[in-house]
C-alpha cells in the first residue's frame, strides 16, 4: 500500500458523517481520508472498482486509492486519498442549495404524507428549479448504486453541485464518499456475526431508509458489468477482506439483479 506522508503544518479538515468525524487533509490536489470505524478505505476503494465497472462515464466518479497515513507526530493510521475534482468550480452541496434559496430538505424528507417517490420527486423538482439541472435519473442511479454497496451515508451533504461563477452553470458533482458501505464499520457490523444477517441491519438514505424503496425509483437499464467487476475484485492488488465477500453477496442478491448486466 502507498505511504502518505501528512506534513506538520498541513491543514487537518474534520467533517462529520454521520457516524463522526473522519480526519482529512488536502495535500496540494490530494484529499487524504483516514479509517474511523473499520475499513472505509477498502470499501471506498471497492466502490470505485463497482463504478469503474459500470457503464456510468469515467467523469460520474471519482478514483480512490488505500494508502497507509503517517501522521507528524510519528503515528500509523489507514486511509485512503482522491484528487480534488472542483478544479475552480464552487461546491454547493444539496443541503445548501435549499439553504441558499430559504429551503430545507426537512419539509419534503421529514413530511409522513409522501411516499418515497413523491420526496424524491419533489427534491429534484426543486433541484431543477434551483440549478436549471434535471438530474433525476443520475441520482437515482445512484441510489441504486448505494443499494448495492450498502451505503449508510448518502445523507444531503454527500450529494454535490459544482457551480461555475464564470458561466453561471451547474452540474452535478461526481459521485464521492462511499466508505461507510460495505459493512466497513467494524462498531456496528462486527465480523464475528454472519454477512445476511448483517445486510438487512443496514439503512438506507436520504429518502428512505430502505435500501429497495430507493432502489425502485431507478427507472434505467441494469449498469454494473458482473465480469468485469468479478475481474477487477480477483485482480485486485490489495486485501479487500470482507468488502469482497459482501460484493459476491450482493452479485447473487435476487433485488439486485435489475442493475447487474449479464
Ligand atoms: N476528492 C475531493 N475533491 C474535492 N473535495 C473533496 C474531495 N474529497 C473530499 N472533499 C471535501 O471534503 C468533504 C468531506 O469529504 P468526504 O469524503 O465527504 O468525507 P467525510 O466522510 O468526512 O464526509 C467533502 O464534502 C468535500 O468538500
Ligand atoms: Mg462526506
Amino acid at each position: 500500500m502507498e505511504r502518505m506522508i501528512i506534513p506538520s503544518d498541513a491543514e487537518l479538515i474534520i467533517s462529520t458523517s454521520s457516524k463522526g468525524d473522519q480526519s482529512k487533509w488536502l495535500i496540494g490536489n490530494t484529499w487524504v481520508k483516514e479509517n474511523n470505524r473499520g475499513y472505509e478505505n477498502i470499501a471506498e476503494y471497492v466502490a470505485f472498482l463497482i463504478l469503474d465497472s459500470s457503464n456510468l462515464p469515467k467523469t460520474s466518479f471519482i478514483p480512490y486509492t488505500p494508502c497507509i497515513i503517517k501522521k507528524s507526530d510519528g503515528t500509523v493510521t489507514e486511509g485512503c486519498y482522491s484528487n480534488d475534482f472542483r478544479g475552480s468550480l464552487q461546491e454547493v452541496t444539496l443541503e445548501r442549495l435549499f439553504e441558499v434559496n430559504f429551503e430545507t430538505t426537512d419539509d419534503i424528507l421529514g413530511n409522513g404524507r409522501y411516499s418515497t417517490e413523491d420526496k424524491f420527486n419533489a427534491v429534484l423538482e426543486k433541484v431543477h428549479l434551483f440549478t436549471g439541472q434535471d438530474v433525476s435519473l443520475e441520482i437515482s442511479q445512484m441510489l441504486a448504486f448505494d443499494a448495492f454497496i450498502l451505503n449508510e451515508d448518502r445523507h444531503t451533504n454527500n450529494i454535490l453541485f459544482l457551480y461555475n461563477p464564470i458561466t453561471a452553470v451547474w452540474k452535478l458533482a461526481p459521485i464521492f464518499d462511499n466508505g461507510l458501505s460495505l459493512l466497513s464499520d467494524l462498531k456496528d457490523y462486527p465480523m464475528s456475526k454472519p454477512i445476511d444477517i448483517l445486510k438487512k441491519k443496514v439503512k438506507a438514505k436520504p429518502f428512505n431508509s430502505s435500501f429497495k424503496k430507493q432502489l425502485a425509483l431507478y427507472k434505467g437499464a441494469p449498469f454494473i458489468n458482473r465480469k468485469l467487476l468479478l475481474n477487477r475484485v480477483t485482480e485486485s492488488p490489495y486485501d479487500l477482506g470482507r468488502a469482497k465477500e459482501v460484493v459476491m453477496s450482493q452479485l447473487n442478491d435476487a433485488h439486485l439483479q435489475g442493475i447487474i448486466i449479464g
